[in-house]
């Protein structure tokens, strides 16, 4: 989520992406961009800083004594209850159906301790025991928000909003359910604002180390100015590891999922063939943070209906992340094309055909990488992604620019003086679920 600078200067300066300049070393991309760019590669230097001051902070505070007053306290919680646990028609059900520890694979680890069967909404289910994985949490309905921490506060990232709390974005009605029972997630459209716009960062406060992550949307945030996502990350970032399951900004309409680690991961290859994915890999194969200027390994999805306003046009559809002994997965899914056993609560990963994005374990022990981690919604507002290609063109669904299209010149003026052009940048969720295996 934080490490956009130097893919965006790289997209940037070159237009297209092009499978030479791939396979050079970082050292040379980045003199590339540094040549271009160089005051925004200072500034991303910085930027990377900041955010692991940052997350230190939240850290020494979460384990010390969680204290109320900081809203993310609880992000890298591993020992809450599970307060969010739901059956088929959404009532909250915690505290009635305890069924012990949930047990995992050899790596697979889910902190909570009660599991649940919910249904994903689907009118029919096959039998459970068809799929090697089982449903350990489910939000959705009416207790969607329940389970989740309100991240308060300014964006990490520098977007132009304020995350609020859950009280303040009830009374806003920037968090609804909606009649069709979907969680909906809005970004304040006062006409002007000052400074920031409110929007909505949720963080599960149950957490899981390795799993299959399956999130049904029925719209995203989109537009000149948007940069949402729907992403998890572990403690100590990098060390923890990030995972961006989708991820894009202004009128984007490919996914970009992208991992983020310590050292000594990477992509087994930049081709997607020899990868066994349908994306490309964009900006490189060293997935190290702090080896690559904070980029990360992105894959940029070849549907191009995988993100904004064309994934809303087609009521969206299903994303799952699957992280297992094999490596990372992720799978993009349009609405009427969602396998039959998703809507059963019964996944087989197996019979999904190609990944748009996979991380080899070979490159990278998805165990060593990645651990406890948190599912996160998100929309920022500008920010250092959303704006350093304001002006940009090139990448698909951005035929003109953001400052073509608007006329405005700096994403931030446009932000803060045109809130109607904000009333699509919403998410409207039918669930999130977390499975393990059994
Ligand atoms: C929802 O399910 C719970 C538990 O199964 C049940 O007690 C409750 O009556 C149900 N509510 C509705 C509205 O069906
Ligand atoms: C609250 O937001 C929802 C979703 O955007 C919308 O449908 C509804 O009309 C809003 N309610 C009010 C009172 O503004
Ligand atoms: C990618 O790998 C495939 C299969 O090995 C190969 O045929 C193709 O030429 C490779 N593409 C590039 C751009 O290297």
């Amino acid at each position: 989520m934080y490490l956009h600078i130097p893919l965006v200067l790289f997209l940037a300066s070159t237009g297209t992406v092009d499978a030479s300049l791939l396979a050079r070393s970082h050292d040379s991309l980045v003199r590339a961009a540094t040549r271009a760019h160089k005051h925004a590669v200072k500034r991303s230097a910085v930027l990377a800083r900041d955010l692991r001051l940052t997350f230190r902070d939240i850290l020494a505070a979460d384990s010390q004594q969680q204290p109320a007053s900081i809203g993310n306290s609880r992000v890298y919680c591993v020992n809450s209850p599970a307060p969010g646990l739901t059956n088929s028609n959404g009532t909250n059900v915690n505290g009635n159906r305890p069924t012990g520890t949930a047990s995992a694979s050899s790596h697979g680890a889910f902190t909570g301790t009660a599991t649940t069967t919910a249904s994903a909404g689907s009118s029919t289910s096959s039998p459970a025991a068809s799929s090697p994985w089982n449903l350990v949490q489910s939000y959705q309905g009416s207790s969607f928000f329940t389970g989740w921490d309100f991240f308060v506060g300014g964006d990490p990232t520098n977007g132009i909003v304020t995350y609020i709390d859950q009280p303040t974005s009830q009374s806003a009605n920037l968090t609804s359910i909606n009649s069709a029972g979907h969680a909906i997630m809005s970004v304040e459209t006062t006409p002007q604002v000052t400074n920031t716009r409110q929007s909505i960062r949720i963080t599960t406060q149950k957490t899981y180390t390795g799993g299959l992550v399956i999130m049904d949307s029925v719209h995203m945030p989109t537009g000149c100015g948007t940069w949402p996502a729907f992403w998890s990350n572990g403690p100590n970032w990098p060390a923890g590891g990030e995972i961006d399951i989708v991820e894009g900004v202004n009128d984007y309409t490919n996914n970009q999922a992208t991992i983020h680690t310590n050292p000594g991961c990477s992509l087994t290859s930049g081709n997607s063939s020899v990868l066994g994915i349908s994306g490309s890999v964009v900006g490189g194969t060293n997935c190290a943070a702090a080896q690559t200027g904070n980029q990360g390994c992105g894959v940029r999805a070849s549907q191009t209906n995988s993100f904004g306003a064309a994934f809303n046009a087609i009521n969206g559809g299903v994303y799952a992340m699957k992280w297992d002994d094999s490596g990372i997965s992720v799978f993009f899914f349009s609405r009427s094309s969602i396998p039959s056993d998703i809507t059963a609560n019964a996944p087989l990963p197996d019979n999904w055909g190609t990944p748009m994005a996979f991380w080899p374990a070979a490159g990278c022990n998805p165990f060593t990488f990645f651990n406890t981690h948190s599912a996160i919604f998100d929309t920022t507002l500008c920010g250092d992604w959303a704006s350093g290609v304001w002006g940009s063109t090139g990448v698909p669904g951005q035929d003109q620019s953001c400052a073509q299209l608007t006329g405005v010149s700096d994403c931030a003026t446009y932000v803060r003086n045109n809130g109607a052009a904000f009333a699509d940048a919403y998410w409207e969720v039918r669930y999130v679920q977390i499975y393990q295996s059994s």
